[in-house]
């Protein structure tokens, strides 16, 4: 095993998130000493690694494998249940524990499942892709999907511990990997800066997991998520934060049934959210020009269509952050000045939005 850096999360308990290469190696020591029978939830692409883990944990204790639907159609209450019948007829109890072992579909449904199992038992979260390490895995927001809309049903389940082993990033494709990089961009505009001097450096490589500087803005977004979880782990307040760019994001996904990549619409997102920083006098020109630099700069979109504002206006409207139909957003006073922009003026609103119509 290489180095280990761990960040922990503060709360009630707080846990730590582990990063590194090899780290998976040490995934017993994360699980609670009296854990009896461990149920590993996973996607069909992980069927090989996840039985890899398994064969390393047995030992004293059972360990049974789920394997779930990829991507969003495992967040289905149809295969939480196929969880809890597996959990059910291994008799299960509240001192066993789950492992969320995939992207951020599989560990929001495997949170879920260990948030609701005989009303909650411990989690461990190890997340195989860039988004899930930087934001789906850490925090303890878990959930499913309904007819409705996505992630109605859930809850705030913190994990006991998140493991990121770097090693299961190397496969990702380039476009998944800037995909999931959109997120630690937006670590760099609300949090942490050197992350954007990180990419200015070297945009074509950044990405590149195998890289030390992927490494540090990797970790940097961690850090990130972890203190503003600590601090508020069910969204009473700083946590809104992590909404930047996901406003007219959340709009333009709907908007697109889906096909697009999180990374890519809430790219659009952030733009939109600076330029409505900057036309509401809050943000410098230079910043808001930067996101659109920084993000191009990794191949990831900054514009969308035109003629599409009243229809991503009503989507924005009816999201469930909105409070009662009055919008929020979360825009910038500066770099790494994060504040919240209650129902600006339709016509700002318009103005923002034509930055980046195209
Ligand atoms: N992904 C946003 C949050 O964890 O609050």
């Amino acid at each position: 095993m290489t180095d280990t850096t761990t960040i922990s999360v503060a709360g009630e308990p707080g846990y730590d998130i582990t990063i590194g290469r090899g780290v998976l190696a040490s995934l017993s020591e994360k699980l609670p000493a009296n854990a009896q029978k461990v149920l590993i939830v996973h996607p069909p692409t992980l069927a090989a690694q996840a039985e890899s883990l398994r064969a390393q944990l047995v030992g004293d204790r059972q360990v049974l494998l789920a394997e779930i639907p990829d991507a969003e159609q495992g967040k289905r209450v149809e295969v939480a249940a196929f969880c809890w019948q597996v959990m059910g007829q291994a008799d299960f109890t509240r001192t066993d524990a789950v492992i969320g072992f995939g992207g951020g579909a599989v560990t929001d449904l495997a949170g879920f499942v260990a948030a609701t199992w005989l009303r909650g038992v411990a989690l461990v979260q190890v997340p195989t892709t860039v988004l899930g390490m930087v934001d789906a895995a850490v925090g303890g927001k878990t959930g499913i999907n309904t007819a409705e809309g996505k992630n109605l049903v859930g809850a705030f389940w913190p994990p006991v511990a998140v493991v990121c082993d770097l090693d299961l990033l190397d496969t990702l494709s380039k476009n998944e990997a800037t995909a999931g990089f959109a997120e630690v961009v937006k670590a760099g505009f609300i949090w942490h800066p050197e992350i954007l001097d990180l990419i200015e450096a070297d945009p074509e490589n950044i990405v590149d997991p195998r890289g030390e500087a992927f490494r540090r803005c990797i970790e940097l977004a961690i850090d990130m998520k972890a203190r503003v979880v600590g601090e508020d782990l069910r969204e009473a307040g700083l946590r809104e934060v992590l909404n930047y760019g996901h406003t007219l994001g959340h709009a333009i996904e709907h908007a697109e049934r889906y096909r697009w990549r999180h990374g890519a619409a809430i790219s659009v997102g952030m733009v939109f959210a600076a330029e409505l920083s900057r036309l509401a006098g809050r943000l410098s020109d230079d910043v808001a020009q930067r996101h659109r630099t920084v993000l191009e700069s990794l191949g990831l979109p900054t514009t969308y269509r035109a003629g599409a504002f009243q229809t991503l206006k009503a989507t924005m409207q009816r999201d469930k952050k909105s409070r009662g139909s009055m919008l929020r957003f979360i825009v910038l006073d500066d770099l790494a000045r994060p504040t919240v922009l209650q129902a600006p003026d339709e016509s700002l609103l318009f103005a923002a939005y034509q930055e980046v119509g195209a």
